[in-house]
């Protein structure tokens, strides 16, 4: 099974953004934890990064036909981007969002994910244990 794991605009800077909301963590680290615990669930997994948001809805199209699910931090477009909640609803395959924060404890303008209206679920708050757990629900909706 291959899951993608797509992480939007910012991330790419995890480790020095923002450590007190984001962790210390950076990206690579972030990726090689996803990696481990997929390898544990028999789950082979393909990362990108990108700050665009139409490389990211090409991104989610790349996996028809390729991908069971995908793993989806949208940053700041998840509060934006109807194209992105769109491609979402355009794939086949689940599509589980997740957040290294809590969108729903910080400004209120975070509170509101117009990309969540359309993916299977969302796990916030964790870190990077969000990604951990997301991987975890997406491997159960795809064998249920
Ligand atoms: C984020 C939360 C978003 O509000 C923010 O714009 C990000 C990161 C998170 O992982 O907590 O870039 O998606």
């Amino acid at each position: 099974m291959k899951v993608m794991v797509i992480h939007g605009p910012n991330l790419n800077l995890l480790g020095t953004r923002e450590q007190t909301v984001y962790g210390p963590a950076t990206l690579d680290e972030v990726n090689a934890a996803i990696a481990a615990e997929a390898d544990a669930l028999g789950i082979e997994i393909e990362a990108h990064q990108s700050a665009r948001e139409g490389e990211i809805i090409e991104l989610l199209h790349s996996g028809i036909d390729r991908a069971a699910g995908v793993l989806l931090n949208p940053g700041a477009y998840s509060h934006t981007s109807r194209a992105i909640a769109d491609a979402i609803t355009a794939v086949p395959f689940p599509v589980v969002e997740v957040h290294l924060s809590n969108i729903h404890a910080r400004e209120p303008w975070r509170a509101r994910s117009v990309t969540a209206a359309a993916a299977a679920g969302i796990v916030a708050g964790f870190g990077p244990g969000s990604y951990l757990a997301g991987l975890h629900a997406l491997k159960r909706l795809v064998e249920a």
